[in-house]
């Protein structure tokens, strides 16, 4: 469980580099392991507040790129090009607004995690929850051939999640990078190489997701 009163390493690090917080460095770690970002990207972060992951982002993509940040609280980091806010609820996110931004996404990400309850089933579902909300954006703003990296707390449905992942995308990892708290369940699930659309991959069409949600 994370104690914000007992300062470790990875938050007096992002301190000391002026990232808004010790999140960085799990994202850090996994570009520098799968080379997510390239200059001139345009990236789509969801859940991006108090904002070290748009600010990582922002410093990969560099002024010829962009990175949009969604989250239901403000960023509490300095904005201006090319870091971009929109306010607001991922699962009532508004596809037309962010199009005003960019047509579709060479990257996303999502880091969104529900306030926790310590209902273990509880905290897994609610995230489950949000994956799933993440990866609907996935589908409707990645470009194929784009990648999909999203948090989620590991519980019994997470392999079901995973699977869905595998119609649409190339490779799918599951990631606990560096950064992250031995003892804290959250994982990550990447996507690689979106795949152009349904019937196009080498997979069948994907069973609806809104299934998973009823079943779990
Ligand atoms: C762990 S923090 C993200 C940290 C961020 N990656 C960073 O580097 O600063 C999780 C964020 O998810 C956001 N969040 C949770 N549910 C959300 C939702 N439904 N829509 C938008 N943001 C959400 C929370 O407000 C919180 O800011």
């Amino acid at each position: 469980m994370p104690r914000p009163w007992v300062p470790d390493h990875h938050r007096l690090a992002a301190k000391a580099q002026g990232f808004a917080s010790r999140a960085v460095f799990k994202l850090k770690a996994i570009d520098e392991k799968y080379g997510l970002f390239k200059p001139g990207q345009r990236v789509l972060d969801l859940g991006c507040s108090p904002g070290s992951w748009l600010q990582y982002i922002g410093s990969r993509v560099g002024q010829k790129g962009l990175a949009v940040g969604v989250d239901l609280n403000p960023p509490e980091i300095e904005m201006g090009h090319p870091l971009y806010f929109l306010p607001g609820d991922v699962s009532s996110i508004d596809f037309d607004l962010i199009r005003t931004l960019s047509r579709d996404f060479d990257v996303v990400v999502s880091d969104m995690a529900p306030k926790t309850t310590g209902i273990r089933q509880l905290d897994q579902q609610r995230s489950l929850e949000l994956a799933q909300e993440a990866f609907n954006c996935a589908r409707e703003l990645l470009k194929p051939g784009g990648h999909f990296l999203v948090k989620i707390f590991a519980g019994p449905e997470t392999e079901a999640f995973i699977n869905t992942l595998r119609f649409s995308f190339d490779q799918v990892q599951r990631l606990k990078p560096a950064g992250s708290r031995p003892a804290s369940p959250e994982m990550y699930v990447l996507g690689l190489k979106k795949r152009a659309g349904p019937g196009q991959g080498k997979r069948r069409r994907p069973p609806d997701i809104t299934n998973l949600k009823e079943k779990s």
